[in-house]
């Protein structure tokens, strides 16, 4: 069977992960995260494409290099709630995404609760810390594998 290739998009300030608010987001850095994503993805044979910015621009064309990458798992971090570009870039290369949160927005301030990116992803992990990433690349491993063909067609 061929390797499934997973891109993996960390937005703005996660680079600062082990030093910011880790009351909230934990003492792993992105590093950390990385390293574990690593041992699952070895463990599972799946190729994975690791990306960090803090610019928007950045990582829409990270997303629109990569559309030749069976999946997507992104933390857009602060631009899940602001970015309209993000979504429509997801939108045009139709890759199947999860959306993953370290921290449970719905939990938090009222500006959080609302992602501009759900609606075009397979869905949303929220709220687990770094388990987060690795029940993201689970589910959308299992969807990958599973063949369903899920057309994302957002209202
Ligand atoms: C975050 C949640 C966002 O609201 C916030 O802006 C972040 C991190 C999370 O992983 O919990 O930077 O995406």
């Amino acid at each position: 069977m061929k390797k499934i290739k997973i891109l993996v998009i960390n937005g703005p300030n996660l680079n600062l992960l082990g030093q910011r608010e880790t009351d909230i987001y934990g003492s792993d850095t992105l590093d950390d995260i990385n390293r574990l994503m690593q041992e699952y993805a070895q463990l599972k044979d799946i190729k994975l494409k690791l990306f960090q910015s803090n610019t928007e621009g950045e990582i829409i064309d990270c997303i629109q290099k990569n559309k030749n990458y069976d999946g997507l798992v992104i933390n857009p971090a602060a631009f899940t709630h602001t970015s309209v570009a993000i979504r429509d870039a997801i939108a045009a290369v139709q890759i199947p995404t999860v959306e993953t949160h370290l921290s449970n927005i719905y939990s938090r301030e009222d500006f959080r609760h609302h992602s501009f990116l759900a609606s075009v992803c397979l869905g949303q992990i929220a709220g687990f810390g770094v388990y987060s990433y690795i029940l993201a690349l689970q589910a959308l491993e299992n969807h990958l594998k599973s063949g369903e063909k899920k057309i994302i067609k957002p209202c």
